[in-house]
């Protein structure tokens, strides 16, 4: 990134499946970035693997500076070391202007190390915050895509139902205050042979090119 370009833009491209090559939602997410980085030169890109970046266990000092933060009191000598851990990742993803998340369907939701990685971004006075009038979230102003494959087919109902993955990113990270959310659906990939994997691929592929088209 040119140092001082104010007109420069970081996409924060967080990673959930451990399978890199073998992936499906990185064979849709890459032609997203690709499209970003052909329509706009304005964006820099960071890649954040959740299944190879040290991730904080979270463990009752974490949580304990949670509950500081929550109580009013400022975090204690004794925790701040381990809450360094966790700041370091949400100044992280605070740094950016826009997200991508590549996540597989896991048992109907999230893999659990993007569980994992909302568990420790999502805290008191850095990505919300209690006001009179109700909870604010802080990371407003920024948007995000969501490209999301699974073996089977969540389009329509019953399957709809169990598809837990919207739902939830929808509203955890509505409440931290980022409301505009795309998602790129990647299905089936396992239920209906290769053929109509292929197929779907390419047909998302070609929805995420033209999502980025208006990035
Ligand atoms: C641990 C595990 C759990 C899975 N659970 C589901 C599931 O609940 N529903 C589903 O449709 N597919 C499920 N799948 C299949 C994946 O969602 C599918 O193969 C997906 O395309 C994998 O994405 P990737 O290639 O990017 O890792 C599961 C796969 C794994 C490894």
């Amino acid at each position: 990134m040119p140092k001082g370009d104010s007109t420069m833009k970081k996409l924060l491209h967080i990673i959930a499946t451990p399978r890199g090559e073998e992936s499906r939602t990185l064979k849709v997410s890459s032609a997203f970035i690709e499209a970003v980085r052909w329509n706009n030169g304005h964006w820099a890109f960071d890649e954040l693997n959740l299944f190879t970046e040290k991730l904080p266990e979270l463990g009752i000092n974490h949580l304990n500076g949670k509950y500081t933060l929550m109580s009013g009191k400022n975090i204690t000598p004794e925790l701040q070391p381990y809450w360094d851990q966790v700041t370091c990742h949400i100044d992280r993803f605070l740094s950016a202007n826009a997200y991508l998340i590549s996540t597989p369907m896991w048992n109907f939701g999230i893999p659990y190390k993007l569980k994992q990685y909302i568990d420790i971004i999502v805290q008191p006075r850095y990505l919300f915050q209690y006001t009179s009038s109700g909870v604010e979230g802080l990371a407003k102003d920024r948007r995000m895509v969501v490209i999301s494959s699974r073996g089977g087919d969540y389009s329509g109902e019953p399957m709809k139902s169990m598809d837990t993955i919207e739902p939830y990113l929808k509203t955890v990270f509505g409440f931290v205050g980022i409301r505009d959310i795309s998602f790129v659906n990647v299905q089936p990939m396992d239920a209906m042979g290769p053929d109509i994997r292929n197929q779907r691929i390419h047909d998302a592929q070609e929805q995420a090119r033209a999502l980025a088209a208006h990035f």
